[in-house]
């Protein structure tokens, strides 16, 4: 099984603000959608409810909660109490992502063998959520993507994965 997280980031890490994204870059989210579907998306409790408490279709949405009792009417969304608990559920998935957000991907990053980063060409003010460090000892770069800004994406991008070394 290879974990994979997958997050879009700023030159300061910076994930989002007031449980939101601050950027819209819509080829971002396509190879998002291209990437996860079909696999298991683990995420935290406030990420779930930044996308209004609604599955990511097509994917088995895997959510962490301290809480007893919170649950979901989804089919597709199952509510864990810890990340042991969400890797143990999609186990028999080749490659399930984490999805988010920055406790999430702190907590998950030891586990992960690999990242498939977003780095946009600009610093955001106001974020509150921020991406771990990635250690260059620990992660090699295999592949990038160099996406220009344009008519629909108001900041350029390359798209950067990383294998543990
Ligand atoms: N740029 C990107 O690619 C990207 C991707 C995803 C999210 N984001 C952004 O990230 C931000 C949200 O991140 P966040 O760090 O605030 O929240 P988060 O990681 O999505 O969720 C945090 C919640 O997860 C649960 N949790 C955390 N550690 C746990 C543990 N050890 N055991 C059990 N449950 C645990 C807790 O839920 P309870 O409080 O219910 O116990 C905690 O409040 C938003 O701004 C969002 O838009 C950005």
């Amino acid at each position: 099984m290879m974990l994979t997280l997958i997050a879009a980031i700023d030159q300061k890490h910076t994930l989002g603000a007031d449980n939101d994204l601050i950027w819209n870059l819509p080829d971002d989210m396509k190879h998002f959608v291209r990437s996860t579907k079909g696999h298991a998306v683990i995420m935290g409790r406030k990420t779930f409810e930044s996308i209004n408490s609604k599955p990511l279709p097509k994917r088995h949405n895997v959510v962490i909660t301290r809480q007893e009792g919170y649950s979901s009417e989804y089919e597709s969304v199952s509510i864990v109490n810890s990340l042991e608990e969400a890797l143990d559920l999609v186990k028999e998935d080749d490659q399930p992502f984490c999805v988010g957000g920055a406790q999430i991907y702190k907590l998950a990053l030891p586990f992960a063998r690999r990242l498939e980063i977003t780095h946009i060409h600009h610093s955001f003010e106001g974020g509150d959520a921020y991406f771990p460090e990635i250690n260059e000892g620990e992660w090699k770069v295999v592949k990038e993507e160099y996406h220009p800004k344009d008519e629909n994406h108001a900041q350029d991008f390359t798209i950067t994965r990383y294998e543990r070394r």
